[in-house]
């Protein structure tokens, strides 16, 4: 869909839109000198260090590292996707997206797909009203109406056609199967729920996007899964989303801490006790995508597992999981809880209190990993503590939160009174790791550009044969091109238009955080900057020459000091 919304509308609407009215819609900017601050919105602070350009119409926190233009500020800060996002400041500009064919189509598509599911969802509801079974399984299960109603729990009847019949005037067949509400056989559709208790499932910005089915009775005879939910659409993808998230995320406590627990029932029953801010993975083990979520909300997370094999295997496998995701400042911890209980039965035995309770037992990460590897080995022995070392440098290696990383391994080996310490683990500077430096004359040419795009540079500098083909300078000339094309561009629409090429705008991205020094004069410390490319290409060659071969030797000699004279100039 992101594709197919036209690049020069989205350039024209980045050029329309002020990003310091986008995000004064949503936080309070105060201006200060040239720019506007706040406190960050994507981190916890007392001072304002989010930073509003509207010269280079992006922002830039430099205390989190989060950044981006108005377009990113949108998608960040209330979780859309990249196209809702466009579409939400479209709206405030009171500008109409124009869709082509195919953007039309994919569009009506979801749409058919998300009324159809809500559809269902009040036959569901309306369903459950009416059965006295379903009513007294929620009884049972303590779940009160009025919690029934907020999660707009439902019913499918014992019945093969409720929902492909009802629903057949106002969908197609293809329709109810895209949505997973229907399955065929042999020419024959039917409803894929039956005498089920449903639970709907939600995006982060509540639409209904699938569903759960639990049976009512558990019948040994006749064994079915417990719990059915929708098939994969291109709504759903079971593994991308969190239960109750679009609910919990407007919790206040949410902002703290998020629990992440194992069913739908959890969820439900600590909510009706007052704990609102929890999700649940559906049926998974933790996941990346569930991690990298649950953090733009929250400071720490607080995965809650049955203290059993099963739940411990199931912790683990999300460790092993969010391993290369989890970043510096990231706050994981566990809950295991007595065997054999569920935050659905711990509540029901003891309320809140015993929640809590259970809750001050947490872990955090690094215990969790130390209690796994030092059961798997001997620490009595050189041997068991080489293995468990081991183990922790296997895993320590996925992960690529650099101070977390030391201060794990550091914590591993002083359990177990180790000192050896591992060569890719020895002293590293510790530094904030969103701040990246220059690394390159290059990069810092690409610096000075991205902030200063109405420079003048050397033509020729640009067009040396010698660097042609560096892919710097190829990414250089086609930042240059986009400016000739659009006089007004800023950092922020420079950034927008790479987003396509992902390596160009991984690259691009990364420059743009780099700090940036306000040079006198920007197009000299750019031309500078591309001299010493040229000098280090020179040199590079230099290396791969045989010195006894004179002439070709000294010729390359001769162009480096040619090079460095014109350097001077700048
Ligand atoms: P559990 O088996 O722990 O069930 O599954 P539960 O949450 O305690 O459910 P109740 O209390 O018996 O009703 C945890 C989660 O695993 C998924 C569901 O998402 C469930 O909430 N699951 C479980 C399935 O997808 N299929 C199953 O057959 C069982
Ligand atoms: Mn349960």
């Amino acid at each position: 869909m992101a594709k197919s919304i036209p690049k020069d509308f989205i350039d024209s609407l980045i050029d329309k839109a002020n990003i310091v009215d986008i995000i004064g819609n949503y936080i309070k900017l105060e201006k200060k000198g040239n720019d506007y601050w706040a406190r960050c919105p994507f981190h916890s602070e007392k001072t304002s260090s989010f930073s509003v350009s509207e010269n280079k119409q992006f922002f830039h926190c430099f205390g989190c590292g989060a950044h981006g233009n108005a377009i990113g500020f949108v998608m960040d800060h209330t979780n859309k996707t990249y196209p809702e996002a466009i579409e939400s400041i479209a709206n405030t500009l009171g500008i109409e997206i124009p869709r082509d064919k195919e953007t039309s189509k994919i569009y009506e598509a979801r749409k058919i797909l998300k009324d159809s599911l809500n559809d269902a969802k009040k036959i569901f509801e309306n369903q459950l009203k009416n059965s006295e079974n379903a009513i007294s399984y929620l009884k049972e299960r303590k779940i009160s109406g009025e919690t029934a109603k907020k999660f707009q729990i439902g019913y499918a009847e014992d019945d093969f056609q409720v929902i492909n019949k009802s629903l057949s005037d106002a969908y197609t067949e293809s329709n109810l199967l895209d949505a997973g509400l229907i399955v065929k056989k042999d020419k024959n559709s039917y409803d894929k729920f039956r005498d089920r208790i449903m639970f709907p499932i939600h995006d982060q910005s509540g639409n209904i996007i699938a569903f759960g089915g639990r049976i009512l009775k558990e019948d040994k005879e006749k064994p079915m899964a417990k719990y059915m939910n929708s098939p994969e659409t291109s709504l759903f993808s079971k593994k991308r989303v969190l239960y109750n998230l679009h609910l919990a995320k407007q919790d206040k406590d949410s902002k703290e801490f998020l629990y992440i627990v194992e069913g739908y029932m959890d969820v439900i029953k600590l909510y009706q006790a007052g704990i609102k801010n929890s999700v649940a993975t559906l049926g998974t083990a933790v996941t990346q995508e569930n991690l990298i979520q649950c953090f733009k909300y929250t400071r720490e997370i607080i995965c809650c597992f049955d203290g059993d094999k099963a739940g411990e295997k199931a912790a683990w496998q999300g460790v092993e999981n969010i391993m290369p995701v989890i970043k510096d400042g990231d706050a994981i911890s566990f809950v295991f809880l007595p065997e054999n209980h569920d935050p659905d039965n711990i509540i029901e035995k003891g309320g809140i209190k015993l929640w809590n309770e259970c809750v001050n037992k947490k872990i955090s990460i690094e215990e969790f990993i130390y209690i796994k590897f030092s059961k798997e080995t001997d620490l009595n022995t050189a041997a068991g503590k080489t293995q468990y070392l081991q183990k922790a440098d296997a895993l320590l290696n996925k992960l690529n939160a650099k101070i977390l990383k030391d201060i794990i391994y550091e914590f591993l080996k002083e359990k177990v009174g180790v000192k050896y310490i591992a060569e890719n683990h020895k002293q590293k500077t510790i530094v904030n790791n969103k701040q990246y430096k220059t690394t390159s004359p290059l990069q810092k040419a690409i610096l000075i550009l991205l902030h200063n795009p109405n420079i003048k540079i050397n033509e020729d500098l640009i067009n040396d044969f010698r660097i042609k083909d560096n892919q710097g300078i190829v990414l250089l000339k086609s930042i240059l091109d986009l400016i000739k094309r659009n006089k007004n561009m800023k950092l922020g629409g420079i950034l927008e238009n790479f987003r396509d090429d992902k390596q160009a705008y991984l690259s691009l991205e990364k420059i743009s955080r780099m700090p940036i020094t306000d040079y006198d004069y920007p197009d000299k410390e750019l031309n500078a900057c591309l001299c010493l490319t040229i000098k280090n290409f020179l040199k590079s060659k230099l290396k791969d020459i045989d010195p006894s071969n004179l002439k070709e030797f000294s010729t390359a000699q001769q162009e480096i000091r040619e090079i460095e004279e014109e350097a001077k100039n700048y």
